[in-house]
């Protein structure tokens, strides 16, 4: 299957010199603590001298105005011009968010992806969707631009905590559940998710991204469907973010994982998901990535929240529903109080898993 013409999967300080033969006025490296200790040092040694490394926070609280601001300080104070180029090393936040300033600093300075995560590698960097959280609502301000260049070496992923690992499996998974049917039974099939060969799935998921968001760039339509399981995800991931302490926060893949269970139990009720399908997603889910704990005194807000989605149209909640594994439905009206339903499933789920025979399994195990 076919990358984007702007993605190059490989040893990232060959893709690295190969594209730093164009000629740039200024380079600058948008870092957080983390990808600065164990990322940077990597493509250091080919980056030219003089280049500028631009240093901010880690975490999704950091992605918004004024993180922005210190980006866009940090340009001016280097004088950059219109030739010069922001290279993003980091994972979702860092390409968001150094994408959005690239995209919008004098109108527009070329910007290239290195995502570090595996979240970034199969989802955030691909497809020019850029941006920051405002007022509590995630990616709520930002553009469309593709980048320059993505530069996706699987080996950083060595470099994560396993649980990172796990949270951008779910976009994986998710990319499987929209449109293939065959890879979601060979994602399912691993057992371990160090068995997993990277380079071959993260290839594969791209793959799969770019064919929907080829046929509709600007989410007018069909890429509409990669938003599956993110409405109600997304208000779980902001709901924590703003009232939970930061020690129970969620990572995104973790809330997208709720969030499908959620979503695709609407979905047999609206789109015919047959739910035979749908306890095989539940099952390996949970299995996966456990329950969160979410009490019923809680759904009305969560449900509140997913008002704000971007793909809602005239007041109307619009979800994304699979109809069944590998294929999903899009602009499909729903009620706050079928998202509440919804929710209040998932909060009945047993957290505990059974596997066929019965037997308990209450270790999250790949
Ligand atoms: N992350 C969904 C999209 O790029 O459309």
């Amino acid at each position: 299957m076919q990358l984007p013409d702007y993605v190059r999967i490989g040893q990232v300080q060959k893709g690295l010199a190969e594209l730093l033969q164009h000629s740039f006025s200024a380079i600058a490296v948008l870092v957080d603590e983390n990808t600065y200790q164990y990322c940077y040092p990597i493509v250091a040694p080919i980056l030219p001298q003089g280049h500028q490394i631009i240093a901010i926070p880690s975490g999704e609280q950091h992605k918004n105005l004024q993180t922005c601001q210190q980006i866009w300080q940090a340009l001016t104070n280097m004088q950059a011009d219109r030739n010069a180029l922001l290279i993003n090393l980091g994972g979702g936040v860092i390409s968001d968010m150094g994408g959005f300033c690239a995209a919008t600093y004098k109108r527009g300075i070329r910007f290239v992806q290195i995502p570090t995560t595996l979240l970034a590698q199969v989802d955030a960097s691909i497809g020019g969707k850029l941006g920051i959280d405002f007022q509590g609502f995630k990616n709520h301000i930002g553009v469309f631009q593709l980048p320059f260049c993505v530069l996706i070496d699987t080996s950083f992923l060595a470099t994560l905590p396993w649980r990172q690992l796990r949270s951008g499996f779910a976009e994986l998974l998710k990319h499987s559940l929209i449109a293939d049917w065959q890879a979601w039974h060979e994602l399912t099939r691993a057992h371990h998710l160090q068995d997993v060969d990277w380079q071959k799935v993260v290839h594969h998921s791209i793959a799969i991204k770019e064919r929907i968001v080829s046929q509709d760039p600007h989410e007018k339509g069909l890429r509409k469907i990669l938003n599956f399981g993110h409405t109600l995800g997304h208000a779980i991931e902001t709901y924590f973010l703003e009232n939970r302490p930061a020690e129970q926060g969620l990572l995104h893949g973790e809330a997208i994982a709720a969030g499908m269970i959620a979503e695709a139990w609407l979905a047999v009720r609206k789109t015919g998901l047959p739910q035979q399908e749908f306890e095989e997603i539940k099952w390996h889910l949970l299995q996966l990535y456990g329950k969160i704990a979410i009490s019923q005194h809680e759904i009305a807000s969560i449900a509140q929240l997913a008002l704000q989605d971007k793909k809602n149209q005239n007041g109307i909640i619009q979800l994304s529903l699979i109809e069944a594994i590998g294929a999903c439905k899009y602009n499909v009206p729903a009620t706050v109080k079928e998202l509440k339903e919804a929710l209040l499933a998932y909060c009945q789920m047993p957290a505990e898993i059974h596997d066929n025979n019965g037997t308990s399994i209450d270790q999250v195990g790949m």
